[in-house]
């Protein structure tokens, strides 16, 4: 059987910081510059999600990409839009929202309502030139 991936590109705004409390203003403004801004800051993250799988003799499809719309905006979008990453978001309350660990939170939350044979992988963009993949392994 054919094995084909589907994307579905997704967007939501965010804002965050990044420091690491164990250090000192110096150390952290020397490794986070602007982002360790304590007034915090906004980007507008794109992101990607792709699913491999088997293509369904009976519908054509790998899946039901309206299902996969809805899935994303419940488990990420909701989640994320609009956040104050830092502060609202249980998970980055003790740790960095960097893009690296914003993409592995969006795959754990999509990953579970997924059929386990497809394959998950997830590319979250910061910047139009930043951005990371994460693939569960
Ligand atoms: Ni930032």
């Amino acid at each position: 059987m054919e094995i084909v991936t589907v994307n579905r590109h997704a967007h939501f705004n965010a804002a965050h910081r990044l420091y690491n409390p164990d250090w000192d203003d110096e150390r952290n403004e020397a490794v986070f510059g602007k982002c360790f801004n304590p007034k915090y800051h906004g980007h507008n993250y794109e992101m990607i999600v792709s699913v491999t799988g088997p293509v369904d003799p009976e519908t054509g499809y790998v899946l039901d990409m309206k299902w996969l719309k809805d899935l994303i905006a419940e488990r990420v979008e909701d989640y994320l839009d609009h956040k104050n990453l830092n502060e609202e978001v249980p998970e980055f309350a003790e740790l960095n929202p960097t893009v690296e660990n914003i993409v592995i939170l969006i795959w754990k939350r999509l990953k579970p309502a997924l059929n386990p044979e497809f394959k998950l992988k997830v590319t979250l963009f910061e910047t139009p030139r930043n951005f990371a993949e994460y693939n569960g392994s």
